[in-house]
């Protein structure tokens, strides 16, 4: 039957279709984008909650380069109080409306496998931004930074900082992980940790609590209250009388400085502690050396990155992506990935890392 009706086809037809790239136009296969875009179409970018400083500011960068482009925006934020089913009827609204592109910041990467398919069955092209879609085909492209590269960082920093300001090890830790629900908090874990076992493993680092699994470690809706009420249990149970707590891994600023609150209450020592997401409550601190670093990753960049790609499916072109299996696949495929590269900071580099955004720049040189 299939075979008839592409023998029925016209040859102007075929060609239009290998022209553009179209094999499967509305259909569920999940292969590539099949959408045609064109310029004053409405894109949807639905966002999850507000959980850290680059959610706010992903809306506002969201809205300028997408009408700089020449489409219109329909930009929404899921509810923190019931943020699956948020998203997933704003996603399906902007469905309806018609929207070309849908790019979705998950607020839990794994509960969107009907949105997106309905997504693709509308002919609308479906981006993943800075969070990965699970357990889908029906994702066309990935747009983040590489996340895994992050953890590694982080990793990286957390022994840098022991050394410099704890002597000479060994060093006792804490780990803390992001929410099980965000896709990117397993990838951030397991970058650091791939740095992180073997000093656990050769007795270098010695995790005081023994918690040392995503499992154990994870910050359910990465909420700043619960990595402090963790902290501060971690401090009275495992950390008595003198023993020191040297440095803790933390996934991004908003835990960083809920740990930071945890160790002082207790009286503590400053342990080196890591961050993410250069928050502008967070850079004073790293300028002080409480907090010892950050990473940042300039949200104007990453919604640009998206928009860009839109605007280059618009034109026809290919865009230009890349396959990285360990930062990019969400249980059934690897998504074609547009990434970007995070940039650790601590006070020695911030003024450097921030030249370029003004807000961040001048708080790095207030100190
Ligand atoms: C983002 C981080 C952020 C976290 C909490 C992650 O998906 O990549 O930058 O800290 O969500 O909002």
């Amino acid at each position: 039957m299939r075979k008839k009706i592409v023998a029925g086809l016209s040859l102007a037809l075929i060609a239009g279709l290998a022209l553009s790239g179209c094999s499967s136009r509305g259909s569920d296969s999940g292969s590539g984008s099949d959408a045609t875009i064109k310029k004053g179409d409405l894109i949807g970018v639905a966002l999850p909650a507000k959980t850290s400083q680059n959610w706010v500011l992903a809306g506002a960068a969201f809205k300028k380069s997408i009408e700089d482009a020449g489409f219109k925006a329909d930009i929404q934020y899921a509810n923190a109080g019931s943020p699956v089913p948020d998203q997933q009827s704003q996603i399906s609204g902007m469905i309806t409306k018609g929207a070309k592109a849908v790019i979705i910041g998950a607020a839990d990467g794994s509960q969107l496998t009907s949105q997106v398919k309905s997504a693709k069955a509308s002919g609308a092209v479906v981006i993943a931004w800075d969070r990965n879609i699970l357990n889908t085909k029906n994702v066309d492209y990935y747009v983040a930074f590489n996340n895994y590269k992050v953890g590694q960082l982080q990793a990286n920093a957390l022994l840098k900082g022991l050394k410099e300001k704890k002597g000479s090890g060994p060093y006792n830790v804490e780990l803390f992980a992001g929410s099980p629900d965000d896709a990117n908090a397993t990838v951030f874990f397991n970058g650091a940790m791939s740095v992180l076992q073997p000093k656990i493993d050769d007795g270098t680092l010695k995790v005081t609590s023994g918690q040392t699994t995503f499992a154990k470690v994870n910050t359910q809706g990465w909420l700043a209250q619960k990595a402090q009420s963790r902290m501060t249990d971690l401090l009275s149970q495992y950390y008595t009388g003198d023993t020191k707590l040297d440095g803790v891994l933390s996934p991004n600023d908003t835990l960083a400085r809920a740990i930071l609150t945890a160790t002082k209450a207790a009286g503590k020592d400053n342990p080196v502690v890591t961050g993410q997401d250069s928050e502008t409550a967070s850079i004073p601190l790293i300028m002080q050396g409480t907090q010892y670093s950050t990473i940042y990753k300039n949200t104007t960049e990453e919604a640009q990155a998206a928009v860009d790609l839109v605007t280059d499916l618009s034109k026809g072109n290919k865009p230009d992506t890349k396959i990285d299996k360990t930062n990019n696949y969400n249980g059934v495929k690897t998504v074609p990935a547009i990434e970007l590269t995070p940039v650790l900071v601590t006070k020695e580099n911030a003024v450097e890392a921030y030249k370029g955004n003004d807000t961040l720049e001048a708080l790095a040189k207030k100190g």
